[in-house]
């Protein structure tokens, strides 16, 4: 379990992404996070696991403890694992390479990883079968469909035996066919082993399917929060209509006289 508490995101330039902001995120649970573009998906995310160190609130792993500490910190990252949309794999590695890199957590560097035990080799291996690439494992990725790196991406996740995953429109490059593959995948996985997923999505009909929870956003606060089932078509078209709250653009006035003070 997550437990967020007024956890706000200021970034330097003064740009407010996340207001202070109260949240659980359950054992378990499979939730989507939606909202139009800029409305602080990614900055939850990346708040999650301090990509983007929060500028106000308090963030608790229970069991662990408040993310601010160091020692949390290094034991919810090596717990808490990434996918993102472009799935961040190394092009000239094989499929099962980049899987071992989901098991850096686990050592003190790189190096330490060598020579690979069978032990790390199998759990790489099981991992890629999970996900049906075992054929692929001495591939380079880069010789791999989008669809397939992303599985690669979820097998490396998987390397690292994951009690939360958090992934970043981890189908916003795939076609369709593919996306509902990937979510799939990521939800049996996600259920098989109670794992938590907070997965942000611009796709409202592949939420629906696939979420238990949808969390939505609008301008850095959580204006949606409940079972896909709770809301309409209607309700999360919304999520999506162009009206901006006005105290958004008040914050965005400075900025847009910043940029015209420039001589282009
Ligand atoms: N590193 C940064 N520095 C300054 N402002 C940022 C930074 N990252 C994000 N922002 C701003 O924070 C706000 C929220 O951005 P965020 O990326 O979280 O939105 P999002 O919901 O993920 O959008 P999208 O759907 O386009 O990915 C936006 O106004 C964005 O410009
Ligand atoms: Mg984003």
């Amino acid at each position: 379990m997550i437990q967020l508490q007024e956890v706000s995101m200021t970034f330097p330039g003064g740009i407010t992404a996340l207001h202070p902001l109260s949240i659980i995120f359950g054992r378990g649970e499979f939730t989507v996070l939606l909202g139009s573009s800029g409305a602080g998906k990614s900055t939850l995310l990346r708040c999650l696991n301090f990509l983007n160190q929060p500028s106000g609130g308090r963030i608790t792993i229970a069991g662990i403890g408040e993310l601010r500490h160091g020692n949390v910190l290094r034991q919810h990252r090596c717990r808490a694992g990434m996918v993102f949309q472009h799935h961040h794999l190394i092009a000239r590695q094989s499929a099962l390479q980049n899987v071992l890199l989901g098991r850096l957590g686990y050592h003190s560097t790189w190096r330490s990883l060598f020579p690979l035990s069978r032990s790390e080799r199998y759990i790489a291996l099981e991992a890629l079968d999970r996900v049906g690439l075992l054929h692929k494992a001495m591939e380079r990725v880069d010789s791999l469909s989008g669809g397939e790196q992303q599985r690669v991406g979820i097998a490396r996740v998987l390397a690292q035996k994951p009690q939360i995953i958090l992934a970043d429109e981890p189908v916003a490059s795939l076609d369709p066919a593919s996306a509902h593959n990937v979510l799939s995948l990521l939800r049996d996985i996600c259920k098989e082993g109670n794992i938590s997923a907070i997965i942000s999505l611009h796709q409202v009909d592949l939420a629906r399917h696939y979420s238990d929870r949808i969390v939505g956003m609008r301008a850095g606060k959580v204006v949606l929060d409940g079972k896909p089932e709770q809301f309409s078509e209607r309700d999360l078209a919304e999520l999506y209509s162009q009206s901006i709250p006005s105290d958004t653009q008040k914050s965005i006035e400075p900025e847009k006289q910043a940029i015209l003070s420039f001589n282009l």
